[in-house]
């Protein structure tokens, strides 16, 4: 069989690739080496743990209701069938990857795909045997793994990556995270409302690195009334696990008397590292950089002719849309047209309560570039909506250039900052202004409102503050 464009992967970034390429006329197959289509994101990733983050939110909700005159009795958490609901969650999702396949006449192969030259890809079936394909170009979007805690083993029982985590068949008593990024607070968040006491050790001195720092420090004093524990600049250096209960041994980062703490599970979310193996890429020269990403120029093409990539397995954040982002460019751009992906207006969202939003430059990042900018923040306890909602937590930042007025930024903490984001994404796109932001009409009761709010800050003086 011989293709015009052979995906070897099908999550956000591989699916939506071929998905392109296929709509743009080229005769496309997608490999994948698991079950079912959807990668990381829809089986283990994305999909699975909002549906956890959802159930979790509603079961914390509802015994929260008095303040607005509800009364309800204690809820009872019934696991399996929030788990059900999770899988099926999941199944109807990757169902429809499947159904855009055949709809889109796109061949699925599932098996492991392995490069053996440019346009020749090997197929090696579960039962070990194995087809060659032909193709004319052929995109590499293997995602990414949980990267290893060195001396830690995991066993996906008490020892977990995200994929164990979402899939504890018991509330633990105490879960201890290891590493307070994204995976670590959203699952941390998830099994913390469903009654663990959870310990979240990071070796930095603060959580979400890379995200604002106003943002993460207000962020951290919401998850510490909310019930969390963090030992910041600290790091495990091992885990004992002869007794029942793990003992997970820590030091602080700089150096120090370890202490030994208990837990029933260890969730080891420390970062991904991208995923290569078994593709045979040394076999035909492809070039991995310094932290084993495939390399890839402005067109997403390796030093391979003809061998593209894209998603988590090259460089930039590792997010779903990013990936989708990058395999509609590329399939625009083997169609003949000019792909393209603004890496400055990728959000990215912590998916917890409140929700954690944000795009463009951090302040800190502003700072280490010498450029001149403006802030204006509008607090939600000062918008009507937000009270009416009980939802007062957080506040819009938003940073403009000091000369032009261009939004350079924009940091959410609130409740459904994760919808909210995207009038500040849009707005970049266009390279718009702080004042285009503050005279665009908002409707009124909305949480949005903060940010026109933050925008007149910024451009000239908010109204309600
Ligand atoms: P992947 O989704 O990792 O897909 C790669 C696919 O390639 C896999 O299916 C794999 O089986 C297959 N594969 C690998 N090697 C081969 C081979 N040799 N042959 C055939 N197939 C192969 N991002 C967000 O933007 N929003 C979120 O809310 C979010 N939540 C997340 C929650 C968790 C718990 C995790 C772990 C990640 C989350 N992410 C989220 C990140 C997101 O999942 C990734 O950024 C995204 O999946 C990357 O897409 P991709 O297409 O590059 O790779
Ligand atoms: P992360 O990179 O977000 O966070 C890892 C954290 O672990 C960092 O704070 C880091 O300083 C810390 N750390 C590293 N080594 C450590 C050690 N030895 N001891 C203690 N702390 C240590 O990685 P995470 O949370 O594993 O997520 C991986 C990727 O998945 C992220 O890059 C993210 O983009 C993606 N993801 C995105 C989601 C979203 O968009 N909502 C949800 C979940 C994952």
């Amino acid at each position: 069989m011989s293709y015009d464009l052979i995906v070897i992967g099908s999550g956000p970034g591989g699916y939506v690739c071929a998905i392109k390429a296929a709509q743009l006329g080229l005769k496309v197959a997608v490999v994948e080496k698991r079950a079912t289509y959807g990668g990381t994101c829809l089986n283990i990733g994305c999909i699975p743990s909002k549906a956890l983050l959802h159930a979790s939110e509603m079961f914390d909700e509802v015994g929260h209701l008095d303040a607005l005159g509800i009364k309800v009795a204690k809820p009872k958490l019934d696991l399996p069938v929030m788990l059900a609901h999770k899988d099926a969650t999941v199944k109807s999702n990757v169902d429809g990857v499947a159904y855009l396949f055949k709809k889109n006449k796109i061949d699925g192969h599932i098996g492991t795909g392995s490069i053996a030259a440019p346009g020749k890809v090997v197929v090696t079936k579960e039962d070990g045997t194995s087809e060659t394909l032909e193709t004319k170009a052929i995109v590499i979007a293997t995602g990414s793994d949980s990267a290893p805690l060195p001396g830690v083993t995991v066993d996906e029982q008490r020892i977990v990556t995200s994929t164990g985590a979402l899939e504890l068949t018991k509330v633990p008593g105490k879960l201890l995270v290891v590493g307070a990024g994204v995976i670590g607070l959203e699952l941390g968040s998830v099994w913390r409302r469903l009654g663990a006491e959870v310990t979240v050790v990071e070796y930095l001195d603060r959580i979400l690195p890379g995200m604002d720092g106003d943002v993460a420090k207000q962020f951290q004093r919401l998850l510490d009334k909310q019930g969390f524990a963090f030992k910041l600049g600290t790091k495990v250096t091992g885990v004992d696990t002869s007794g029942k209960t793990l003992k997970v041994t820590v030091e602080p980062a700089a150096g120090g008397a370890a202490e030994t703490l208990e837990a029933d599970v260890v969730l080891v979310s420390i970062g991904r590292r991208p995923f290569t193996e078994g593709l045979g890429l040394e076999g035909v020269g492809v070039e991995l950089d310094e932290r084993k990403r495939v390399k890839v120029d402005v067109h997403y093409q390796t030093n391979v002719a003809g061998i593209y990539a894209i998603g988590d397995v090259i460089a930039g954040p590792m997010l779903a849309h990013k990936a989708e982002d990058e395999g509609v460019a590329v399939a625009e751009i083997l169609a003949g047209q000019a792909g393209h992906v603004n890496y400055g207006a990728i959000p990215s969202v912590v998916y917890t309560s409140p929700e954690v939003a944000t795009v463009g430059a951090t302040e800190e990042e502003l700072k280490a570039a010498g450029i001149a900018y403006k802030v204006g923040k509008f607090p939600f306890s000062a918008n009507g909506r937000a009270r009416a909602m009980l939802a007062t937590d957080g506040f819009v930042k938003v940073l403009a250039d000091a000369t032009t007025d261009r939004l350079l930024g924009a940091h959410i903490v609130g409740k459904g900052a994760g919808e909210m984001i995207h009038e500040a994404v849009v707005l970049m796109e266009f390279a718009g202004s702080a004042e285009d932001l503050a005279r665009s009409t908002h409707a009124h009761p909305t949480m949005s409102e903060s940010i026109k709010e933050a925008a007149l800050a910024a451009w000239f003086k908010p109204i309600h503050m």
